[in-house]
C-alpha cells in the first residue's frame, strides 16, 4: 500500500503554547497542544485521522464512508463533518440506544443529509464491529462501494495524521526554542499514540511518549501501538527507523476524584476545558508521574468537546 494523499480539512497547524500557571502548580514547564482546535466537526484529534481516511476513500473510488464508534467521540463527529464536506454519503454504527432528541449533542448528527446513523443497542462499545461488518456487505449488495474504517479510526492509515502532526510540533517547538522531554496523551483505540511513535521512529531524539490507557488493557495498547506505528513507517516506505522511549499507563479504572481534580486544575489555571474521560485522565497521569519528569513536557489536549457535557461513554 501507498500513502493516499491528504485532504486538507484542519485547521492546522494548531496552536502550541505555554502553560504558565499550571506549570508553576506542578513546578514542571508544560506546553499545550491544542489538538481541540482541530475544527472538523468537534473531532479533536480525530481531524487528523480522517484527512488521510477521506484521501484514502477517493483513492479507492468508493461511494460511500463507513464507520462507528461511541456516540459522542471525536472520531464520530470528524467523520461526520468531513465526508459532508467533502459531499460523501456516510453510513455510522453508534453503540448504545439513540438518546431522546434534545438531551445530547448527537443531534448534530441529524443535520447531515448526508448521513445514516444505527445505534446497535448494547452498551458494549464492541458491539459496533458486527454491525458495521452488516452494513458494509449489505451497500455491497445493493451496488455500492463502502470505505470502510473501524472504530475509532485507528489504524496505520489514520495513524499518519499524527505522523505528520510530529513534524508540525517539531517545527513550532524549534521556534519557540523548546526541546520536548516528555508529551503526555490519552490512549483509547491507540491510533493517536502509535502516530506519535511512528513520527518520532523517523529521527532521533525526540521525546518520551506517554499514553494514559483510558478504554483498553495495558499490554492490548502496547501491541496496538507497536503494530499501527510500524505499519504506517510501512506504508511510507521508512528504511530506518530510530528507538524511541514510550509507555502506557493503565487508567482502565480511574479515581473519579482524581481525575476530577485534573479537570478543575487545568480550568483554573488555563481557562482549558478537559473532557472526563480522556483529557483528564491523561493530566491525572502527568500529576502522578511530576515528580519524575526533569525537563518541557508537551501534554496533547485532544478534545472530546461533546463529553464535556455527559461523564463517559464516548469510543
Ligand atoms: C477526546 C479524545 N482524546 C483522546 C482519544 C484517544 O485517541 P485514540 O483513539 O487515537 O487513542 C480519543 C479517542 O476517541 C478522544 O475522543
Amino acid at each position: 500500500m501507498t500513502a493516499p494523499a491528504r485532504i486538507a480539512l484542519a485547521s492546522l497547524p494548531t496552536p502550541l503554547a505555554f502553560a504558565p500557571r499550571l506549570s508553576e502548580e506542578l513546578g514542571l514547564m508544560i506546553w499545550l497542544k491544542r489538538d481541540d482546535l482541530t475544527g472538523v466537526g468537534l473531532g479533536g484529534n480525530k481531524a487528523r485521522a480522517v484527512e488521510f481516511h477521506m484521501g484514502a476513500c477517493g483513492e479507492a473510488g468508493a461511494d460511500v464512508f463507513v464507520t462507528g464508534g461511541g456516540p459522542r467521540s471525536n472520531w464520530v463527529l470528524a467523520a461526520a463533518a468531513a465526508t459532508a464536506a467533502r459531499g460523501i454519503d456516510c453510513e455510522l454504527v453508534l453503540f448504545g440506544d439513540r438518546p431522546p432528541a434534545g438531551t445530547s449533542g448527537v443531534d448534530l448528527l441529524d443535520r447531515l443529509d448526508n448521513l445514516r446513523v444505527r445505534f446497535t443497542g448494547s452498551p458494549v462499545r464492541a458491539s459496533v464491529d458486527p454491525l458495521l461488518d452488516r452494513v458494509e456487505a449489505c451497500l455491497r449488495e445493493e451496488g455500492r462501494r463502502p470505505y470502510m474504517v473501524g472504530r475509532g479510526g485507528a489504524g496505520p492509515v489514520g495513524a499518519l495524521g499524527y505522523v505528520a502532526a510530529v513534524d508540525e510540533i517539531d517545527h513550532q517547538a524549534q521556534g519557540a526554542g523548546v526541546r520536548f522531554e516528555a508529551m503526555w496523551l490519552a490512549a483509547g483505540s491507540c491510533g493517536t499514540m502509535a502516530g506519535l511513535v511512528a513520527g518520532y521512529r523517523r529521527r532521533t531524539g525526540g521525546p518520551r511518549v506517554v499514553g494514559a490507557a483510558v478504554h483498553r488493557p495495558v499490554e492490548e495498547c502496547q501491541r496496538r501501538i507497536e503494530d499501527i506505528s510500524e505499519a504506517s513507517l510501512d506504508i511510507l516506505e521508512v528504511a530506518h527507523r530510530y528507538p524511541v522511549r514510550w509507555q502506557v499507563t493503565d487508567h482502565l479504572d480511574p479515581d473519579p476524584l482524581e481525575v476530577d481534580a485534573a479537570a478543575r486544575l487545568m480550568a483554573s489555571t488555563e481557562g482549558v476545558f478537559l473532557d472526563p474521560e480522556y483529557g483528564s485522565c491523561a493530566l491525572a497521569d502527568l500529576i502522578r508521574q511530576a515528580g519524575e519528569v526533569r525537563g518541557p513536557v508537551l501534554f496533547l489536549v485532544t478534545g472530546g468537546t461533546l463529553n464535556l457535557f455527559h461523564g463517559s461513554s464516548a469510543a
